[in-house]
């Protein structure tokens, strides 16, 4: 079913899926971690896009530089970046656009840089790689500085150090500083507080408001915690086994009432304190495998909503007369999810 873009009667969005599908492996034995995908993101925008584990976020991510691991390659669709598909781009042209355009801290960015040299001649070696963005390389020197001290670390030591000699917070600070070095129009963050503890994520959530803020740079936030989205985004993608199921602004999504069976189950997973005591609902049962899907709501044998057209036919993605989309058939047919 074709998912209309939101937001598309807006002039120039920067980042555009329009039925993305992307697919691992050949014949019976393929898997679509994208499946028919359609969003897009505006200048100055910050979008989460969130669900559990193995439901194709970072694949998404992953196609807008036309970076997909081997053997994924997209089959369907397209990413659009400012308006230019990707497919149509060249080697030299998908480099600018990295360079100038979009820039990427991968899910293992602690892991992105080379440990037999500094930090400080690994940006050396960028900045010599894109000699037009700065008046000189004094000048993008200057400016990375300026970068370290945003994220809050000593620009001094950090452009001495090796790779091993800072702590896993540190690192991830410093991937985000190399990533806006070239001043893009948008940075892509796959799960950039995971692996951190809960000090280093106050930080880093802070600086992606910083970062917004002083450089207006857009923000995609690939995560599968809810609190930092609630706290990041203005706007959330939520993916389910490789489908978009429900698109809208933070409000609507955290507090609305027409909201996905998925992402109320998943608000109602998040750990809260009430009556004193430690409450968490856990979604039953777990994300289907890819390779064995069911006709229908891929959310069905998991949802306490089901009715039986949601075994039969996968639910459209409709709008409410605005931006805010959900695919479900009982939300769609005039029911409101307000609890799981
Ligand atoms: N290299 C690969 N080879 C084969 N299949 C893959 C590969 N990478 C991803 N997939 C398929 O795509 C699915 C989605 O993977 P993806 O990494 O995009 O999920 P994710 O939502 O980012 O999960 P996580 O939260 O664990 O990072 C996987 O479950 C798997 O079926
Ligand atoms: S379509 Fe049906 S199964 Fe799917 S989320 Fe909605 S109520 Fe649940
Ligand atoms: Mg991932």
């Amino acid at each position: 079913m074709s998912a209309p873009a939101p937001g598309i009667a807006r002039a120039s969005p920067l980042l555009t899926f329009r039925e993305l599908t992307v697919t691992f492996g050949h014949g019976e034995r393929s898997v679509r971690p994208v499946d028919g995908v359609s969003f897009e993101l505006e200048p100055g925008d910050r979008l989460a896009v969130v669900g559990e584990s193995g439901c194709g976020k970072s694949t998404l991510a992953a196609a807008i530089l036309d970076v997909i691991p081997s053997p994924g390659r997209v089959t369907g669709g397209e990413v659009s970046i400012d308006g230019q598909p990707v497919s149509t781009l060249d080697r030299d042209e998908l480099e600018h656009v990295r360079a100038a355009t979009v820039a990427m801290v991968f899910q293992s960015a602690m892991n992105a840089f080379n440990p037999v040299l500094t930090i400080g001649t690994q940006v050396e070696h960028i900045l010599r790689a894109h000699p037009g963005v700065f008046a000189s390389q004094a000048e993008g020197r200057k400016h990375f500085e300026y970068l370290l001290e945003l994220v809050r670390l000593d620009p001094a030591r950090v452009v001495r150090s090796y790779e091993s000699e800072l702590s896993g917070g540190m690192k991830q600070r410093v991937a985000i500083a190399v990533a806006v070095l070239l001043s893009p129009k948008l940075v892509v963050l796959d799960e950039p507080t995971t692996a951190l503890d809960v000090w280093n994520q106050r930080v880093v959530i802070s600086i992606l408001h910083e970062l917004h803020r002083t450089l207006g740079i857009a923000i995609m936030l690939v995560t599968h915690d809810l609190a930092v989205v609630a706290e990041v985004a203005t706007k959330v993608a939520v993916m389910y086994a490789g489908r978009l199921v429900e698109y809208g602004g933070v409000d609507e999504i955290f507090h609305g009432q027409r909201r996905h069976p998925y992402v109320a189950a998943l608000i109602g997973a998040i750990p809260s304190v009430l009556k004193g005591g430690l409450t968490v609902r856990p979604i039953p049962g777990q994300v289907p495998s890819l390779a064995e899907l069911a006709p229908g709501c891929r959310f069905a044998p998991r949802c306490q909503r089901a009715v039986t057209i949601c075994h039969q036919q996968e639910p459209a993605l409709l709008a409410d007369g605005g931006d805010h989309l959900v695919a479900c058939h009982v939300v769609n047919a005039g029911e409101l999810v307000t609890g799981v």
